[in-house]
């Protein structure tokens, strides 16, 4: 399927603005700067497809990508950015929990976790939410370049502990480095093969 031709289809501000539910989408959730966008990017082997930069808060729309005609890939704004103005934070945060709890066509969430750093509060929330809207979801591991081994092995223990309370949630972590292409071919066959 990532053969085929990849598009911007929109940028998403409201729920009534959301395309016609008519295939099954995918989306891609995270802390701001935790590399949604990036990661995007690498999967459909297109650079400047999704913006992706180093300001925290870049995603401020949910932008929808077509993937040939068969899924929808959806970039999210980032959660836990304290940075904006109050009234804007708020505004994408409404609306990021309302597409995660409403969204029919919606097989899988992808929660991206900084292979730094590990699940935070905020990201538990997120998949409190999920959880409680039934929403599948699956840890991707972004950033992983920037760790040596065992400083990762350390992290993934925290996430795997982590997961436990959420029997729901994939158990397999995909590990991936947008920046050298780790994990992408893995998470395409994953993406593939949902339906
Ligand atoms: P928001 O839209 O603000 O929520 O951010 P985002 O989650 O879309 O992050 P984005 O893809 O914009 O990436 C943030 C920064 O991290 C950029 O400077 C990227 O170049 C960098 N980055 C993303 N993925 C990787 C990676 O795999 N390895 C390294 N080293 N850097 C990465
Ligand atoms: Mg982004």
């Amino acid at each position: 399927m990532f053969a085929g031709e990849t598009e911007f289809v929109k940028g998403v501000v409201a729920m009534d603005g959301l395309p016609d539910p008519d295939r099954p989408e995918v989306c891609f959730a995270g802390r701001s700067n935790v590399g949604k966008s990036s990661l995007i990017n690498a999967l459909t082997g297109r650079k400047g497809l999704a913006r992706a930069s180093n300001t925290p808060g870049r995603t401020q729309e949910i932008n929808y990508f077509t993937v040939g005609e068969s899924h929808y890939l959806v970039d999210l704004p980032g959660y836990g950015y304290a940075n904006a103005p109050l009234a804007v934070v708020e505004k994408w945060q409404r609306l990021l929990k309302n597409y995660l709890r409403g969204r029919v066509t919606l097989r899988r969430a992808f929660v991206l976790v900084d292979a730094r750093h590990g699940i935070k509060p905020v990201d538990e929330e997120i998949m409190s939410l999920l959880a409680s809207a039934a929403v599948t979801f699956q840890c991707v591991m972004t950033k992983t370049d920037k760790l040596k081994k065992g400083e990762l092995d350390k992290v993934l223990e925290q996430v795997r502990g982590k997961l436990q309370q959420f029997p729901s949630a994939y158990p397999e972590l995909v590990l991936t480095s947008s920046e050298k292409g780790d994990g992408i071919e893995t998470l395409r066959a994953i993406i593939a093969g949902i339906d």
